[in-house]
């Protein structure tokens, strides 16, 4: 912690710097211990006699500013030595002083870096020295120029440390102090280029193979003064160019002045989401690849799932589910690694955790946020779409976006079984139910509201003015508010807290949306809606509407379930065997076929190779899941010019459904403790593979078709009871230890 450090500041020209605070002191002898605690407003990297500390990218990291800031610690006593030493910190605008919501917007949170350090040395005699920020520090600038996480950085070799004088002590930020809670962002997956393409318009640009988030590194000498500028793209356009467009007002471009001497190239304190790379400025006719590499960085976290099947064009989608979370799991999870927005989504967030977790330990990065989320709630109980809250970005308060605030902590709990994490949130979970409750103006449902929708649907004329899909956001608000009283009665029982009124609730919520939604067990638009009062296409029954009312249980009886079942079925075929949903529907069309006895026509859907569906971006080459389910359309052309990325999560969400569906591990116990194992295989896949590190060893379930039949295997980790559920067998029961059985095909 700090004990005497000073905050400080720098009063450098320009909108990007990126100052270099520095201190010297003496060490007469080593100490046996030397601590440093560091943080700064922006985002920094330290240094002890030139040496980086730690490997961590972008610290302190993102929290909700006005509340709390972290700052993080780290064992530097191998880095000192007797004599003179040095301790400086270089700091860039990062989130909090940056660009950061709409391209040209800065100083969201400050309008100048700061930055705060103290080391503390404890000798063998047990005397201890501190040496903090103060106003012996000195300010510096040095190669890097200018940096932004939008715009990218500016280095020149050439620029040796410039002195600015002292540093000013500055008045601390509002924001408490606290220790880091979050997973380092860390250099995670180097991918070498797989060619270099000249485009038609004669532009150089490098092909690495894989969309990520990160960054070029590149090791060259060049001459005194040579320029390298890098400019970077999702996806080409139709006639093979390099497009830019859909980054909006984000530059994405990094640019090195060489000094004559070999340089290792890569930017400090930016990343890029990207996998084409442009040579805008390059000294060389010829292009060594060789000199050239992607490095992806991510949040450092744990891979717990691996998957394989016997379809190559799905395991590719596995792959592109993995990247989608690699480029949008930074620091925390974001919508998409590239435009200028790359911010804390709750809707994205919500349809994707329970794939998270499946694929990745998340339970330690989702806390973070989760803590941003407790602390951005209003006093009534409202959460805004975005968080940290970012002006003009996510300002509506929309359900399954709030609705985040319930279910990602329930799925937390689900998956990692950790009763404190879900004591915590429970009055977030609570104070969002009666926020929905307060809304009316019928009481158990929540009508009008702006809500983002069905986001994305594809049955509604999309437009870059209308994206909210078809279906009726007051069915969807108040289908939503159901869900997540039944998740919060859920974690009240965990809990044991009397969840009595929120049972009545519920079933007031139930009466009531039937009442309002369903007439002849069909949804109809609420009474009262009013057409003129919008400016898209509402349909009173679509995909969505329906799926949610079947996997929320919102039907009566079982004459309306399979009514309801079949209408589905029948929309999907007379649309060809495809989907229309959006970021609603879609986590949740192929569990409700599957749970309602139409795995085939849920395996349709996923096999689908038109558009809407999940192949047909990979059938396109996609390396990762796209925000449109036809961002780049048959004919080549793009959906939408500018909004419109390649590397958006939330569809990846669809292996919550090939775990539990298909592979069939359905969790009834938190940390799969309790299963229900009920695998649905498909002959089309020919074999399925699946598993998942429980923390008490692997769970792992896999089905092969083969001459004799389908053959099942799974092995159940210590501490794991399970139902077994066969196709066409009677259930068996059981524990830890290694299975095989047959079936019929
Ligand atoms: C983001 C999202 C988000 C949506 C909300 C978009 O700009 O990229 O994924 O959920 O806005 O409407």
């Amino acid at each position: 912690m700090f004990t005497s450090a000073q905050w400080l500041r720098a009063d450098l020209p320009g909108a990007s710097p990126c100052p270099l605070f520095e201190t010297a002191f003496p060490l007469p002898s080593l100490p046996v211990r030397a601590t440093l605690c560091a943080t700064a407003v922006g985002i920094y990297q330290a240094f002890v006699n030139g040496d980086r500390v730690g490997t961590a990218l972008y610290a302190p990291g993102w929290t909700s500013y006005p509340h709390r800031l972290q700052y993080q610690t780290y064992d530097v006593t191998a880095l000192l030595r007797p004599g003179e030493n040095r301790l400086g910190l270089q700091a860039a605008n990062g989130w909090a002083v940056g660009y950061l919501g709409r391209g040209n917007t800065q100083h969201i949170f400050a309008d100048h870096i700061q930055v705060l350090a103290e080391l503390r040395l404890e000798f063998a005699d047990g005397s201890t020295r501190v040496v903090g920020t103060d106003g012996s520090w000195q300010v510096f600038t040095d190669r890097i120029l200018s940096s932004e996480f939008y715009h990218g950085e500016t280095v020149d070799f050439n620029c040796v440390r410039v002195p600015h004088g002292p540093a000013l002590p500055d008045r601390p930020p509002q924001a408490a102090l606290i220790p880091d809670e979050g997973v380092p962002v860390r250099e995670v997956v180097r991918v070498s280029p797989r060619a270099l393409i000249v485009t038609p318009r004669g532009e150089r640009v490098l092909d690495f193979g894989q969309n990520l988030a990160g960054y070029v590194e590149l090791r060259i000498r060049g001459r005194r003064g040579d320029r390298v500028t890098l400019s970077h793209a999702e996806v080409l356009d139709r006639d093979g160019n390099f497009y830019t467009k859909n980054l909006e007002l984000a530059q994405c471009r990094n640019t090195y002045i060489l000094d004559g001497e070999e340089q290792l190239c890569k930017p400090c304190f930016s990343f890029q989401g990207y996998r084409y790379v442009r040579l805008d400025e390059y000294p060389f006719d010829t292009v060594d690849l060789s000199c050239f590499v992607s490095v992806a960085v991510c949040s450092d976290l744990t891979r717990t799932g691996r998957f394989a099947c016997g379809d190559r064009r799905i395991n590719q989608l596995y792959r592109n589910t993995l990247w989608g979370q690699r480029s949008n799991f930074i620091d925390l999870p974001t919508d998409c690694p590239q435009r200028d927005e790359r911010l804390g989504w709750l809707g994205d967030a919500q349809v994707f955790v329970r794939t998270a977790a499946i694929n990745f330990r998340v339970d330690a990065f989702f806390r973070k946020w989760l803590n941003d989320l407790m602390l951005e709630q209003r006093e009534d109980g409202a959460l805004f779409g975005v968080v940290p809250k970012v002006p003009g970005r996510g300002t509506r308060i929309s359900a399954a976006w709030g609705d985040a605030a319930v279910i990602c902590p329930w799925e937390l709990y689900m998956a990692y079984g950790n009763t404190e994490d879900l004591r915590r949130c429970f009055p977030m979970m609570k104070k969002w139910v009666d926020y929905v409750h307060s809304q009316g103006p019928a009481e158990y449902l929540w009508l009008g509201g702006d809500h983002y929708g069905d986001w994305l649907a594809a049955d509604a004329k999309l437009s870059p003015e209308v994206r909210q899909g078809a279906t009726q956001t007051d069915l969807i608000a108040s289908a939503y508010f159901a869900w997540s009283t039944t998740l919060l009665i859920r974690a009240g029982e965990v809990l044991g807290e009397d969840m009595s009124a929120y049972r009545e609730l519920l079933a007031n919520i139930r009466r009531a949306f039937h009442a309002a939604f369903l007439r002849d067990g069909l949804p109809v638009l609420c009474p009262g809606f009013d057409a003129a009062s919008t400016n898209r296409q509402v349909l009173p029954v679509t995909q969505t509407a329906i799926v949610l009312i079947l996997h929320f249980g919102l039907y009566e009886g079982e004459q309306e379930r399979r009514g309801l079942l079949e209408r589905l079925v029948r929309m999907i075929e007379e649309n060809g065997n495809r989907m229309t949903t959006g970021f609603v529907g879609t986590p949740y069309l192929l569990h409700v076929l599957t749970d309602h006895g139409r795995a085939d026509k849920a395996y349709d859907l996923f096999l689908q190779e038109k558009s809407p569906s999940w192949l047909f971006s990979v059938n396109r080459g996609a390396t990762t899941v796209w925000e449109h389910w036809d961002g780049i359309r048959e004919d080549g052309s793009f959906w939408d010019d500018e909004k419109n990325s390649f590397n958006h999560y939330s569809y990846g969400s669809v292996f919550d459904w090939v775990y539990g569906k298909c592979l069939g591990i359905t969790p009834l116990a938190p940390a799969y403790r309790e299963l229900l194992l009920q695998p649905h295989p498909d002959v089309r896949l020919g074999f399925m593979e699946g598993s998942v590190h429980t923390g008490r060893g692997l769970l792992s379930v896999a089905w092969h078709y083969t001459p004799d039949g389908v053959r099942y295997e799974a092995e159940l980790p210590p501490d794991t009871r399970a139902t077994l559920r066969l196709p066409g067998q009677s259930p068996v029961t059981c524990g830890p230890g290694s299975y095989v059985w047959w079936g019929n095909a």
